[in-house]
């Protein structure tokens, strides 16, 4: 995160000539080992430890710029061009946490001359849809703690306020593969996100998200999780018996590149979390039918292919990821295209983003009929194909700032 780090926050010259702003980029993190339940709600302490690999900013990201000023009449945040309430508490919890340190920093001469009390304006955008099941509140709550402590020039290792914005979060600050610590602590001070191999140890790595749908989702995770935690006795099962040795399992498989343990465990951990899911009372079911055809397609594949060639994942949405290696990148796309073309009238919008990829690899007609599937079409509304990427980073640009120089949102719904 050297670039990361040599970031800091500036004046710029403006109407309120003493505006200090900063703009960072956050990006998307998915779960190979799921993070679903909390020992801790208020703290957000989860029941146990979790893995992900962080997604390529150039296809998936969160930016957010954050500026003080003696002029602001109040704090506000804006997020994807709308104001919300500054007072969620999530949110006030990240920022008390930030000033809190500030204030701790030996010599910090914005305590002395007042400006930690001036007022705040957040203003937040992602380049996907929010709440798509996409991970969204990691990149949003990364990127907004990222931009606080480099605003109040926090130094040092954040990932623990960030996980009090979004558990998952606390994954989305370092890049390459992340195991988000349970710990052990009451106060959650060990509770953080690690870097475990960094953005460039498995270049071979490529992800493809599959866009099932865009639409909000009905049970949120927090909500979900919290069911989960009440009621399904499967989920302490998961904890004590299972989660342990994949953690130890996945981390060797990642230091060796080893892609086939890698991807069973990926995919069995997602079939797990999404069995907690229907355990719990009364049941939740994020997957839906395409969902489910895509977990088919894949299996029937890999059996095609005599060894596990591309591997899913599925968060709290129907939309899958899929882990796969770059050499059968251009296979699967075409066998995506077959079995869920789009629909005619894509409205101009094209069906693989991300990557500009060859999919137009002809199927052989061995692995065509190894496939049992009848093609659905429209069912999958996009692609991207991206692949693992870096953490967050402070963006030095002055241009790239989301308010203008009266620290107002440059576009407003
Ligand atoms: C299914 O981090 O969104 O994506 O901590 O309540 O904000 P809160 O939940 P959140 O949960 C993410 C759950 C998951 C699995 C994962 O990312 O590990």
């Amino acid at each position: 995160m050297a670039d990361a780090e040599k970031g800091e926050a500036s004046a710029t010259s403006s109407v309120a000539e003493s505006i200090r702003s900063v703009t960072c980029t956050a990006p998307v993190n998915i779960a190979v080992i799921k993070y679903w339940g909390k020992r801790n709600e208020e703290l957000i302490l989860p029941t146990n430890d979790s893995l992900s690999a962080t997604l390529d900013q150039d296809h998936l990201k969160s930016t957010t710029t954050a500026a003080i000023s003696p002029d602001f009449e109040k704090d506000r945040i804006w997020l994807n061009g709308k104001e919300e309430s500054i007072k969620n508490p999530r949110l006030q919890n990240c920022l008390k946490e930030i000033k809190r340190r500030a204030r701790k920093r030996k010599g910090n001469e914005d305590v002395t001359s007042g400006l930690l009390n001036w007022h705040i304006h957040i203003c937040s955008e992602n380049n996907f849809p929010t709440a798509a099941g996409l991970a969204s509140s990691a990149a949003g709550y990364a990127c907004l703690v990222y931009s606080l402590a480099k605003l109040y020039g926090i130094q040092g290792d954040v990932t623990d306020i960030a996980r009090q914005g979004s558990g998952s979060a606390c994954r989305s600050i370092h890049g390459g593969f992340v195991q988000w610590v349970t710990g052990q602590r009451a106060d959650g001070t060990d509770s953080r996100g690690l870097l475990v191999a960094d953005e460039k140890h498995w270049p071979e790595m490529r992800i493809l998200v599959l866009v099932v749908s865009d639409q909000k989702k009905h049970t949120g995770s927090t909500v979900g999780m919290r069911n989960s935690v009440k009621t399904s006795e499967f989920l302490n099962f998961r904890v004590e018996h299972e989660v342990p040795q994949r953690m130890k399992d996945i981390l060797e498989a990642i230091k060796e590149k080893d892609y086939a343990t890698f991807a069973e465990l990926t995919m069995k951990d997602s079939n797990q979390m999404h069995a907690v899911c229907l355990d719990t009372y009364p049941p939740i079911s994020y997957m839906n039918d395409t969902s489910r055809k895509i977990v088919r397609l894949i299996h029937e594949y890999n059996d095609h292919k005599g060894k596990i060639s591309a591997a899913y994942t599925f968060d709290a949405g129907p939309n899958a990821v899929l882990y796969l290696l770059e050499e059968n990148v251009s296979e699967v796309l075409s066998l995506i295209k077959n079995y869920f073309p789009p629909k005619e009238n894509n409205e101009g919008n094209s069906f693989i983003r991300g990557f500009k990829e060859d999919s137009a690899k002809e199927l052989s007609q061995e692995l065509k009929s190894s496939i049992s599937l009848e093609p659905s079409q429209g069912a999958i509304k996009y692609v991207i194909s991206t692949r693992i990427g870096p953490g967050a980073q402070v963006v030095e640009d002055k241009d790239a700032s989301l308010l203008n120089e009266n620290g107002m949102p440059k576009k407003q719904l």
